[in-house]
This record gives C-alpha cells, structure tokens and sequence, in this order.
C-alpha cells in the first residue's frame, strides 16, 4: 500500500468538512491524486446506511444496531474505494473513521471502547489512519454554530451530556496516539486553519518520503 490515509474528527459543527475541501484543493493544485471521502457513506450502499442511521425518524433504533451501522458502512468504503485509492497511490481525505466511533458509540452511548474497536477492527481489516486531524470545538462553541446550520439529524439531536461525553473521548483518543492524531484549534479563522493543516500534512509527506529512502538506502548496504 503506497498512499496515505488522512482522517479528520472532531464535534460536530467544527468546520471538518470545509476545511477538508480547502486541503484537498491545495493537494491537486500540487499534482496530488485525492481522493475525498466521508463517513457515514463514501459509496452507494454507504449512503444509504447513511440515511438509515441519521434520519431523525428512527428514533427507536438500537444502540449496538447504531454501530454495526456504523461499522457495515465503513467496512464496504475500506473495501470499494479506500483501500484501492491507497493500493493506486492516493492521498484519500476522510471525513472520520473509526476514532468517531469510540468517541460518539463508546464514550457517547457508554459502550465499552473495546467492544467499538473489536466490532471496526474486523470492519476495517485493521486500516488505521496515517494521519488525523482533531478539530477541537467546545460544547457550547458546535452547538452555535450546527444549530446555524438549520435541522438536526438523529445524532446532532442528542443533548449536551452526550456531546460533552463525545467531546471528552475525542481529547482522550488524542491524549492516547499523540504520534497519529494532531489536535487543532478550530476557533479560529477559516484561513488560518487551512495553513495550518496544509503546513503539516506537506511535513508529514515529505517526512515519510525521506524514512522510505533511508529504509531503501539501509537495505541497499
Ligand atoms: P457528519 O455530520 O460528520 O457527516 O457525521 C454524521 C453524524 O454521525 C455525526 O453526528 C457524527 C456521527 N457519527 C457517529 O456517531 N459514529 C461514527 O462512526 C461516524 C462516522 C459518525
């Protein structure tokens, strides 16, 4: 596998999904195959998950039917587009992954993390992101700004203790794989996030580049 796998999380009405448009641009614009994805969804049978797991309709729905929903999104969006995008070389963006899973089913619903990781380790194959990007709102901050954005599906529904408990497992995925999972402030301007992320995932490229070389030039020896 020769790409990079790129995910970004955090609460929602953090401002993910614009800045993932921004930094997708910026790649192509330096000759960069991407490829821009989200979860729930990414493909057609996805999108339908999609729609079954968030319409407020439903509101009878299971808790553990809510994350093999979940899970059975995310295992065919591994099998039909992720993990060929990566096999062909691409740079694929993901609006979250798994760590949304322990953050809103584990931490949120109060589903023990393992069960969660258990459940995507056999959806996933064991893919875990090279690279995420935690947007870092508060409660009160996403609030503002989701309700902005007009009606609430099934999961923005759901009160402050539960996006508080949600906000708290985001902070502890990043307190536990500080080497995968980069904390950004997103209170700030649309601008100066974007550079932010540009900056660091440019760094990280070239840095993962230069390690396959010294591992090439070891082996060489
Ligand atoms: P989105 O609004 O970022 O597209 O995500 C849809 C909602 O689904 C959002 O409220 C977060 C929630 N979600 C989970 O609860 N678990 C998951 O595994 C994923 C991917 C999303």
């Amino acid at each position: 596998m020769k790409g990079l796998f790129v995910t970004v999380e955090g609460p929602d009405g953090a401002g993910k999904t614009t800045q993932l448009k921004l930094l997708a641009q910026e790649l192509e614009m330096a000759g960069i195959e991407v490829v821009l994805t989200r979860e729930p969804g990414g493909t057609e049978i996805g999108d339908h998950i999609r729609s079954l797991i968030l319409d407020p309709a439903f509101a009878k729905m299971a808790d553990m039917t809510e994350i093999l929903l979940y899970a059975a999104s995310r295992a065919q969006h591994v099998n039909e587009l992720i993990l060929p995008a990566l096999d062909e070389g691409k740079v694929v963006l993901c609006d979250r992954f798994v760590d949304a899973s322990v953050a809103y089913q584990g931490y949120g619903l109060g589903f023990p993390v393992e069960t969660i990781e258990q459940v995507n380790a056999h959806a996933t194959g064991g893919l875990v992101p090279d690279r995420t990007y935690l947007f870092d709102l508060t409660v009160e901050d996403a609030k503002k700004r989701m309700h902005a954005r007009g009606a609430l599906d099934r999961i923005e529904q759901r009160d402050d203790t539960f996006r508080q408990r949600v906000y708290d497992g985001f902070m502890a995925i990043a307190a536990d794989e500080p080497a995968r999972v980069r904390r950004i402030d997103a209170n700030r301007e649309v601008e100066e996030i974007a550079e932010e992320l540009r900056t660091d995932l440019l760094a990280f490229m070239k840095k993962r580049r230069d390690d396959d070389e010294d591992g090439n030039r070891d082996r060489s020896r």
